[in-house]
């Protein structure tokens, strides 16, 4: 029995008969306890002072829409604040601001978007109790057609047709709130006329003889440092003469290598890529191959290289195929030789582009 009402009178009539209260209590052997604690029904009607002076009324409708400007104003804030206060590479008080700056544009774009449509609830849309019992999935028609009218009422009570200033003001204030996140996306693309990201990703840094250099510190590994059964993580030893502001981090999160010892007899090696180990000293890319987190767990006895992120497992006796897991391709392989002095150096950069697969690079 689905009622509006606004008297507690009504309310427990409705509860009496769905419930089988009073002298409806249910037939055969269920017994039907009465609530202890009897229904208290709706609290007598109490008019708001929007109800009552038209004075305030409007004074509530002027601080809604006065609300929904001011989170408009403060979505452009936060575009502003994007291109006004523009990160310094290696400027940490650039960092700050740019935070700072925008966070606040949001944060009161947000928040005026929040009181104001709470206000006007509160104090502007209809103020009326009613209970709304539940129904199967599927209305009848005649459900359908009151749900019709409904949405008419609640449109009519609302106001949202009348009141153009609040309605167009908050459309006005919808529209602008996504904007900032268009233009901080936007700041994440690559910028220059090397903006392709996928030529971007299509290399890195290694070329012939290059040195492999332990990561962090830079010092090059000579093929005699590596153990059977060890593993170093590896960068190029060039890195070390960039600076931050000169894509440092950008260049080392794609160059990043792995690189490990085993008995040359356990490399099952492709014909064509024979030469691309040093006497069982093998290096991959440590970019896993499904989404791009480091593939950093080497299992020493069964050869086995494991990403944490997803459990993509990888075979370094056979060309790090994928044997579990997610990654759709192996690990890409870098050549690998060693030079006058014993020092491990790269033959050439990786013949095909690291990290995640699910970029059409070629
Ligand atoms: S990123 Fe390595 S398995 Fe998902």
């Amino acid at each position: 029995m689905a009622q509006d009402g606004n008297s507690g009178t009504e309310l427990a009539a409705a509860d009496s008969s769905d419930h089988g209260h009073g002298t409806e209590l249910a037939v055969g052997t269920a017994v039907v306890a009465t609530d202890a604690v009897p229904n208290p029904g709706f609290p007598p009607h109490r008019p708001r002072v929007t109800d009552l002076d038209p004075k305030k009324e409007k004074r509530a409708e002027r601080t809604v829409y006065t609300l929904f400007y001011l989170s408009a104003a403060g979505s452009i804030w936060a575009i502003a604040a994007y291109m006004m206060f523009p990160i310094e590479p290696e400027n940490l008080n650039s960092v700050r601001a740019n935070n700072l700056f925008i966070g606040l544009g949001l944060a009161l774009a947000l928040l005026a978007l929040g009181i104001g449509a709470v206000h006007w609830g509160k104090a502007l849309m209809h103020d009326q109790e009613g209970i709304d019992m539940r129904h199967p999935t599927r209305g009848s028609e005649s459900t359908r057609d009151r749900a019709v009218e409904v949405f008419a009422e609640a449109n009519e009570e609302s106001g949202f047709g009348r009141r153009s200033l609040i309605r167009n003001s908050l459309i006005g204030a919808l529209i602008a709130f996504p904007l900032p996140a268009v233009v901080l996306f936007r700041g994440l693309a690559p910028e220059g006329p090397e903006a392709n990201p996928v030529r971007l990703l299509e290399h890195t840094m290694w070329k012939k003889g290059d040195r492999l250099a332990r990561d962090p510190s830079g010092v090059p590994i000579k093929a005699v440092d590596v153990t059977i059964g060890s593993v170093f993580h590896v960068i190029p030893e060039e890195l070390a003469n960039l600076g931050h502001s000169e894509g440092y981090l950008e260049e080392k999160a794609k160059a990043i290598v792995l690189l490990m010892r085993l008995k040359p007899e356990d490399l099952v090696e492709d014909e064509d890529k024979k030469d691309w180990s040093y006497d069982g000293i093998v290096a991959y890319s440590k970019v896993c191959t499904h989404v791009g987190c480091p593939v950093a767990l080497y299992e020493q006895q069964t050869h086995h290289l494991l990403c944490p992120c997803h459990q993509s497992q990888f075979d370094v006796t056979n060309h790090c195929a994928v044997i579990f897991g997610p990654a759709a391709r192996p690990l890409p392989q870098l050549p690998i030789a060693v030079d006058d002095e014993g020092y491990l150096v790269a033959q050439s950069d990786f013949l095909e582009p690291v990290g995640p697969s699910f970029w059409e690079r070629h």
